[in-house]
């Protein structure tokens, strides 16, 4: 089972991302032609979900060499301009940082000539692209047998193809176990305030067929008390050392009602999400977002002028909330921070 869209497409001379913010009412693709284009589609959320904007930014350094050559600038410091721009876009997910690290590896056993070094960094991003559909397809494969044969799954934020390059990774698990059969229904939490649920992942689930129902996310603690919740599968922004998992706001309150309610939860994210540098969750640099994607609902302000608003972007779920992560390698179960060491190892 696949998406029947595009999250992004290579042109050779351009990025193309499908513009997140006006789905599910419009599917327009977005021409990114530049590195700065590239930037501003991530900081504007055009494109969002960890995997989905670090692949986007080995493009545009991609892009970055290409626009440097066809104005005859040397290329390197046109590269590092770029690394720096796109590194200042968004703080939480590491796929970021880590995609831009890759590139910049690539760069560093480069010639001068520019049509070489662009023509290698372009086969670097489009190998970064594939190789993050190829994990989200193994994350779904191992993921998939954790789920009941029949059941329940509750989901948060849209760790969907969207949020990758392709399949998925919480959502690519959900898809493997309904391509295997299982009879999966998914409770979608809305996720506010983005609403990355309800315009998102209730938008990719229905082109798939996967039943899904969707609740306003202060409605799931109802329905863990009802007992028709089997099992949370979510995403990640960064998992440090410890196992302590960044993801959309609103997660850490899935966990606790996950533990409450004895119900497991499960993340799933590839390796390129796993952040060894910090030692704990504490750590993590948790984005705070513009006042207005709370004061307004659509663009239209549903709150007082004025009043004080606290908008992070993610939270951090403690490891001891965390059943397992999955990985494009394997299953991961407590200890988790253990496992992860062995994992690098
Ligand atoms: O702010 P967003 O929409 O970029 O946040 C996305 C998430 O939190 C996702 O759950 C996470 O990036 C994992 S995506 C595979």
């Amino acid at each position: 089972m696949s998406e029947a869209f595009r999250t992004m497409a290579w042109e050779g001379d351009a990025l193309l991302l499908l513009d997140q913010r006006v789905l599910p009412m419009v599917e327009s693709m977005r021409r990114c032609p530049d590195p700065s284009s590239v930037a501003d589609a991530i900081r504007t959320m055009v494109v969002r979900g960890a995997p989905a904007i670090g692949v986007s930014a080995a493009f545009g350094l991609a892009l970055a060499v290409r626009c440097a050559w066809k104005k005859g600038r040397p290329w390197r410091r046109a590269f590092e301009e770029a690394a720096t721009e796109l590194a200042g876009t968004r703080p939480t997910a590491v796929n970021l940082f880590w995609a831009i690290d890759r590139m910049r590896r690539e760069a560093a056993t480069l010639p001068d000539d520019p049509a070489a070094a662009f023509s290698r960094l372009e086969e670097r991003a489009v190998a970064l692209f594939e190789e993050d559909v190829a994990a989200n397809r193994a994350m779904g494969a191992h993921g998939a047998k954790l789920l009941p044969a029949r059941g329940s799954v509750l989901t948060h934020c849209n760790a969907g193809a969207l949020a990758t390059a392709g399949y998925g990774t919480a959502l690519g698990v959900i898809r493997s176990a309904a391509a295997a059969g299982k009879r999966i229904h998914v409770y979608v939490d809305e996720t506010r305030p983005f609403l990355q649920g309800a315009r998102l992942t209730a938008w990719e689930l229905m082109k798939d067929g996967i039943p899904c129902t969707l609740i306003t996310d202060n409605m799931a603690a109802s329905l863990f008390a009802a007992g028709r919740i089997d099992a949370a599968v979510v995403g990640a922004d960064r998992v440090a050392a410890n196992g302590d998992v960044a993801n959309k706001i609103g997660t850490y309150g899935v966990a606790v009602l996950c533990k409450a309610h004895k119900v497991p939860f499960y993340v799933a994210a590839p390796v390129s999400t796993i952040d060894l540098k910090l030692p704990t969750g504490k750590r993590i640099p948790i984005e705070e977002r513009d006042p207005s994607e709370v004061t307004h609902l659509m663009g239209k302000r549903v709150a007082p002028h004025g009043v004080h608003v606290y908008n992070p972007a993610f939270d951090v779920t403690p490891v001891r909330f965390v059943s397992a992560i999955v990985t494009e390698k394997g299953v991961l179960s407590p200890p988790i921070a253990g496992a992860l060491r062995k994992l690098f190892r």
